[in-house]
């Protein structure tokens, strides 16, 4: 079989040209980072989970009309998605205070805000990808004002879905990020919700215990991350099907 053309290789994924045009390859890997890329390592398993958990958020949202670029899962690592101009923006949600929004604002991690905030971060990683206003967006050209309208709305109705369905499982979405894809249906242009969205870009904690099932556990070593993201899949009904367990058995001396 031919080699796929890589397209992009980022911190947490790989993109494939995909068999179609407009149709591009998304594998997830096992790696992790943390605070821009000083901390690392590769969590056996991570990129499994991932892929699911992302397939069953995007799969959702598309059911319930939020337009999203997820068309189908190829694999346990791989799905198939629409290829999309990615916007420059982390569009980041916030139920509760956590993060940098604690740190910036002094306000304890875990008060609930009064209603969800959006922010948005210019995607630049060699500047740490930046908090901005929609001055900064709409001065400098990365999205219209009826872009931003849109984005507002998607990033809403997506917190809404995420939230009601992690509620429904015993868990607080806390906040989380979404990156937005642009797509172009002959003269019109449309946004979509594009990337993914998993324990790795949300922050989800018990909602009894507070236990912290997200990738807070790998930027404060706060236990195993696969048993983390496992029991959201668990929880969700997501876990693979298979009789292979994820991670290698641990040796019993
Ligand atoms: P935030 O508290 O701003 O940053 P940090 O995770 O570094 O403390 O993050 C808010 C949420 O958005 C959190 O769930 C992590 C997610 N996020 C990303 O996944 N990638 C990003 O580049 C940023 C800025 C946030």
């Amino acid at each position: 079989m031919a080699r796929r053309t890589k397209i992009y290789e980022g911190k947490a994924k790989i993109l494939y040209e995909g068999p179609e045009p407009g149709t591009i390859v998304q594998y997830f890997k096992d790696d992790a980072t943390a605070f821009n890329a000083e901390k690392k390592d590769v969590i056996e398993g991570k990129g499994v989970l991932n892929n699911l958990l992302s397939e069953y958020f995007m799969k959702g949202l598309n059911q319930i009309g939020v337009p999203t670029h997820f068309m189908k899962r190829l694999n346990m690592r791989e799905q198939l998605v629409r290829q999309v101009e990615i916007v420059p923006l982390e569009v980041i949600v916030r139920n509760y205070a956590a993060g940098t929004m604690s740190k910036r604002l002094g306000i304890e991690e875990g008060t609930q805000l009064p209603r969800p905030i959006v922010e948005y971060c210019y995607k630049d990683d060699k500047l740490g990808d930046p908090l901005v206003t929609e001055e900064h967006i709409a001065a400098f050209g990365w999205a219209s004002q009826q872009d931003m309208e849109d984005i507002l709305s998607l990033a809403l109705r997506v917190n809404d879905f995420i939230s009601g369905v992690m509620f429904g499982v015993g868990i607080k979405l806390v906040d989380f990020k979404i990156e937005i894809g642009r797509i172009y249906d002959g003269d019109f242009q449309r946004l979509i919700v594009a990337d993914e969205i998993s324990p790795d870009s949300c922050r989800l904690w018990d909602i009894e215990t507070g236990q912290k099932l997200d990738k807070d556990v790998f930027r404060r070593d706060l236990g195993s991350l696969t048993d983390a993201y496992t029991e959201v899949a668990k929880r969700l009904g997501v876990m693979p099907k298979t009789s292979t367990p994820i991670t290698k058995p641990t040796l019993i001396n």
